[in-house]
């Protein structure tokens, strides 16, 4: 049985480089069969106090460690995670519900955010500046931020955890991890991969909890925690936000999106519509840059509803153990009602479904939370499903008549964090890219996610960015010195 590699397996509060228990537990459950994987220990504000203290005692000396050490440890951490994948991403199915070649996927995107970030460790240059004065000299260097709280979603257990703790050791901080409490698993294995990279006790801390508040409130009262990084909704980044202003903290937080996908006439149609069934159904359509409003421009409408329906027709829903399986289950029972709250909301507004609407029928739905892979037509952007993030599998298309027209309605929400459209027209697709307001664009392109950019959104999506050349910089702070000479 897979689920019996959770079972022999120590999951504790991560602290030291060791697992620890607690006097409280709460229950990992399969989402796809509602079974208890395991408990983990419920860490509280003792925990995080302790935590916090590990990585503030490891800050001087990681920090001090030469980069290329750091960077080496980085680099086998990423070997290690590809060594281990299966076992990583089976795990991941379990608690999580994605499919089994998803989680292999995100494995080795996880693993590339050490190795990106092993190369950008070597990589933290100074400067040295033309000083206003002959008698001085003004240098320029960028040192670590300190000790860094990391809070992560469901959606991409190991993927969201390490495109933030890798920047962070490769700037020379330290950290303190909190999990989201559906997926705990993932990051607890990371744990065992720390320790086998070498990577020195205190550096990395990983606590599982049931109850984010003892853990955010210990983090932002106590001053020698200088950064959180998040990644989650819009309305608790506002919580966040509001918080750091206690102690001052540094903030980077990657929120909510209402993803625009945009099929001009131009368009190569196979393309878009290939595009557009990985964008909107990965992880079931639950990412924060799936596709949530697809227009298409009218003279191509029908042929791409009907080609894209027929694609997301045969899109086979099941658990995730299974090698044939597409689509898994939803998260859990609030994604749900989420979910059928937008198609009928659509539907009583005019919408037409044109595959799937209605949850898998009961006798291949155990827990209640696998959804059919629907397709809208003829929404209109006052559905809810157009004005909210779905977070489901459900693609409504939108019909509409010029490029100014669908350049106005994709930029009509208050989120910035990823559009797509496909055009075969150059000097469109460099027109349509910079009037788009958000962060990632995808030109002819559906999966733009890589370690080598820099992810993040503009307007209620978030700050800072993650990936890229630009990652490193959330860590690090500038300092000048001004020397008289
Ligand atoms: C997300 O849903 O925020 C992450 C998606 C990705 O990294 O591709």
């Amino acid at each position: 049985m897979p689920s019996d590699m959770i079972r022999q397996s120590e999951y504790g509060i991560f602290i030291n480089n060791q697992y620890h228990s607690s006097a409280k537990n709460f229950a990992v459950t399969n989402p796809a069969t509602g079974e208890t994987l395991t408990e983990v220990p419920d860490a509280g504000a003792s925990d995080t106090l302790a935590a916090i203290d590990a990585a503030a005692a490891a800050l001087p000396a990681w920090s001090a460690t030469p980069a290329i050490e750091r960077a080496a440890m980085l680099r086998k951490a990423a070997a290690l995670m590809l060594e281990r994948r299966e076992r990583l991403a089976t795990i991941m199915t379990l608690e999580q519900g994605k499919p089994l070649t998803e989680s292999r996927g995100e494995i080795a995107y996880a693993a590339s955010f050490f190795s990106w970030f092993a190369g950008e460790a070597e990589r933290v240059y100074g400067q040295i500046v033309p000083a206003a004065a002959p008698n001085k000299r003004i240098l320029v260097m960028r040192q670590p931020v300190g000790v860094c709280a990391l809070i992560t979603p469901w959606n991409f257990p190991s993927a969201m955890l390490t495109r933030k703790i890798a920047p962070a050791l490769a700037a020379g901080c330290t950290v303190i991890c909190k999990p989201a409490e559906q997926t705990p698993l993932s990051a607890l294995e990371l744990g065992r991969i720390f320790i086998d990279a070498g990577i020195p006790a205190g550096v990395v801390n990983i606590l599982p909890a049931l109850d984010p508040i003892p853990f955010s409130e210990t983090i932002f009262a106590d001053d020698r925690v200088r950064k959180v990084s998040f990644t989650g909704s819009t309305e608790v980044g506002r919580i966040l936000i509001r918080s750091s202003a206690q102690t001052v903290k540094r903030i980077s937080l990657e929120l909510g999106g209402n993803a625009p996908f945009i099929v001009f006439d131009d368009a190569d149609l196979d393309a878009a519509v290939k595009g557009a069934v990985a964008s909107k159904f990965r992880n079931s359509g639950q990412t924060c840059i799936c596709a949530n409003r697809i227009f298409v421009q009218s003279a191509v409408y029908d042929a791409f509803a009907e080609k894209f329906t027929a694609a997301v027709a045969n899109l086979k829903v099941g658990s995730g153990l299974e090698s044939d399986t597409m689509i898994g289950p939803l998260i859990d029972h609030p994604a749900l009602e989420k979910v059928t709250r937008h198609v009928q909301d659509a539907v009583s507004k005019g919408a037409q479904i044109m595959t799937g609407g209605a949850p898998l029928p009961a006798q291949f739905n155990p827990t209640g939370t696998f959804w059919t892979p629907t397709v809208l037509l003829n929404v209109s952007p006052h559905m809810l499903v157009t004005q909210e993030e779905t977070f489901g599998p459900v693609a409504p298309l939108i019909r509409f008549e010029t490029e100014d027209e669908v350049l106005a309605l994709a930029n009509d929400t208050p989120f910035g964090l990823s559009a797509y459209f496909y055009s075969q027209n150059v000097s469109r697709v460099m027109r349509v890219a910079e009037k788009l307001e958000f962060g990632i664009i995808g030109a002819n392109d559906a999966l733009p996610s890589t370690a080598n950019a820099p992810f993040g959104g503009v307007k209620q999506s978030g700050l800072g960015r993650e990936g890229g050349a630009f990652g490193i910089d959330e860590y690090l702070e500038v300092k000048y010195v001004s020397m008289g000479v």
